[in-house]
């Protein structure tokens, strides 16, 4: 499981994040919501290594994972899906999946096919242009390559976000058929309230840099969360 512990991250002399803790657990969908400049980007990055933290730790199946470059988090099963699914547009779909064989050994270096169960598109698409998909087809494949990895822990970055609505529904089936698979903890940052709801087993909102409500779904209160997820 994962234990974010009391995490202060700086960008130069400005922090974005107080003391954030948030805990994900193998089989479950962590949410976490809050508006725009909170700080949940910066969490995700604190917990794949994109960027330090100044305090706090950050526990990986009981590991201190704080210190570890990215691509040694990545070996131990952490993979993300940024936001803005930053696909790599000159690169075929096959080439963008590929890229994420990096931290894979070498005999697991293939697609699995349940990447194309999840996705049925992408199968159709393996030597289109990865910018010339849609961006509903770009979000789908972000998530397709960081599973190419066989995550253990998956972090996905707002991946609703200008997606159309029939797309959303099916990232969202692909998130519930992840979690009952009971492999992997997935940590899923979230705007959009009612697809959270839905697919949270827990739940953290953020506001300004710090988490102030956590806890089971059972007890996520609309109007609260939605307070301090309105401007
Ligand atoms: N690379 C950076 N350099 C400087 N400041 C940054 C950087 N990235 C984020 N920030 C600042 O840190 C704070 C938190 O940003 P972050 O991206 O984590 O928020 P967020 O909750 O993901 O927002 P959004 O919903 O818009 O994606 C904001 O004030 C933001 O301006
Ligand atoms: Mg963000």
């Amino acid at each position: 499981m994962l234990s974010v512990e009391n995490i202060d991250l700086y960008y130069g002399a400005a922090q974005a994040l107080k003391g954030v803790s948030l805990k994900a657990e193998v089989g479950k969908v962590t949410c976490l919501m809050g508006r725009n400049g909170v700080g949940k980007t910066s969490t995700l990055r604190a917990v794949v290594g994109q960027h330090p933290v100044s305090s706090g730790r950050i526990l990986w199946n009981g590991e201190d994972v704080s210190r570890l470059a990215p691509h040694a988090r990545a070996k131990r099963g952490i993979a993300i899906v940024p936001q803005g699914r930053e696909i790599f547009p000159l690169l075929t779909v096959k080439e963008n999946l590929e890229t994420g064989y990096a931290c894979v050994p070498r005999k697991d270096r293939k697609i699995p096919e349940t990447i194309f169960e999840l996705f049925p598109v992408l199968k159709s698409m393996l030597s289109r242009r990865g910018g010339d998909l849609s961006g509903g087809q770009q979000q789908q494949l972000a998530i397709a390559r960081a599973l190419i990895t066989r995550p253990k822990l998956l972090v996905l970055d707002e991946p609703t976000e200008g997606i159309q609505p029939s797309i959303i529904k099916d990232i969202g089936r692909a998130i519930e058929w992840l979690r009952e698979q009971g492999e992997m903890a997935i940590v899923l940052v979230e705007q959009y309230f009612e697809f959270a709801r839905d697919l949270a087993d827990d739940f953290a909102v953020m506001d300004r840099g710090e988490v102030v409500m956590a806890g089971a779904r059972a007890d996520l209160e609309e109007t609260r969360v939605r307070q301090h997820l309105t401007v």
